[in-house]
């Protein structure tokens, strides 16, 4: 079975093509970069809607296949952006009905889960999911992912990148607060884990405070991250030595920062579990891992009705 994934839940347009065997046969995306502040839900949706078709012509070029050689078609479901979602939902539809094969929606979160798996040889991680619009823990247990621990406001990417548009660090903030920090020293910040979740908008107020209070900017980033991620591991941490798993996995943009690396690695040696990294490409968001879980969803339950395919903005 070949199957054609389409993500779009954010500012990246993704289509991606996967065989039943695992194989990726193609991966096309295209990334918007907002001129000004954050990402615009419309200016999202926009994106998609001017890319997808390109890039379903751009993944089965490369893949070497016509449209009519695809089994199913697998879109991002949710979670996400409300319009961005719906225009991905519309062109699946478009798309599948008009080759008249089976369409399928899934969860966004769990298929970083999947093609991280398939990328590192994972078997049956904890893995942390962390990205711009998410941040979560998960692990499959019981018979399903369950997720074992998450933000109760704004994820991790958007704490560093909100905090780089105000600091005029410019945008996306987390690879600059990552390059600030490797000269600063540590400042107090508010450390926000309730439970099993965590909480970031303190801390991000905080160290915007800081900031207005001329401290250095580099001590800022120092201690957002470190503070941060030792919310992250915590919690992480956690949900390993609940769930006895042998295997942690680090995913979503996130994942390239190299402190949050080395500070899980840790972690996971401490537990004598092996640490795993998908690289950078399976990493952000991609249209292959949509196509991925598309198929492992279809092999279990099969296609969804066309008129079950309505989108979901908070997916858990
Ligand atoms: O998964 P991703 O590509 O897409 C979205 O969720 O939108 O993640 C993007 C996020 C952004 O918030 C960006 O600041 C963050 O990943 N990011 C980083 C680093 N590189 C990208 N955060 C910390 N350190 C980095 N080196």
């Amino acid at each position: 079975m070949i199957c054609l994934g389409i993500e779009g839940t954010a500012e990246k347009t993704g289509v991606g093509i996967v065989d039943s065997d695992g194989n990726i046969l193609a991966l096309a995306g295209k990334q918007l970069f907002p001129k000004i502040g954050g990402i615009h839900p419309r200016e999202a949706s926009e994106h998609h809607a001017k890319w997808i078709p390109k890039l379903i012509i751009e993944a089965c070029t490369k893949a070497n296949l016509e449209l009519k050689d695809i089994d199913l078609v697998s879109f991002s479901k949710g979670p996400g952006l409300g319009p961005a979602l719906r225009t991905v939902a519309t062109a699946s539809r478009t798309l599948a009905l008009s080759l008249n094969k089976p369409i399928i929606g899934v969860n966004h979160c769990i298929a970083h889960v999947e093609i991280g798996k398939l990328d590192t040889g994972a078997i049956d991680p904890v893995s942390l999911y962390v990205s711009g619009g998410n941040s979560q823990i998960i692990a499959y247990e019981y018979g399903r992912y369950r997720i074992f621990g998450e933000t109760l406001d704004i994820a991790i990417g958007n704490c560093l990148d909100q905090f780089g548009r105000e600091t005029n660090l410019g945008h996306p903030g987390g690879p600059i607060v990552e390059e600030l920090a490797k000269d600063g020293k540590y400042i107090d910040l508010p450390y926000s884990v309730k439970g099993m979740d965590l909480s970031f908008s303190g801390l991000l107020t905080a160290s915007i405070r800081e900031y207005q209070k001329n401290i250095a900017i580099e001590d800022i980033c120092y201690s957002l991250q470190e503070t941060a991620f030792s919310m992250l591991v915590e919690v992480t941490e956690r949900a390993l030595a609940h769930t006895k798993k042998d295997e942690v996995m680090l995913c979503g943009g996130v994942a390239a920062n190299k402190r949050l690396r080395e500070m899980l690695a840790i972690m996971a040696e401490e537990h004598y579990a092996e640490f795993h990294i998908p690289k950078m490409e399976y990493c952000g968001d991609n249209g292959a891992m949509i196509a991925l879980l598309g198929i492992l969803t279809y092999n279990i339950y099969g296609p969804d009705k066309l008129e079950d395919t309505n989108v979901i903005q908070r997916f858990r």
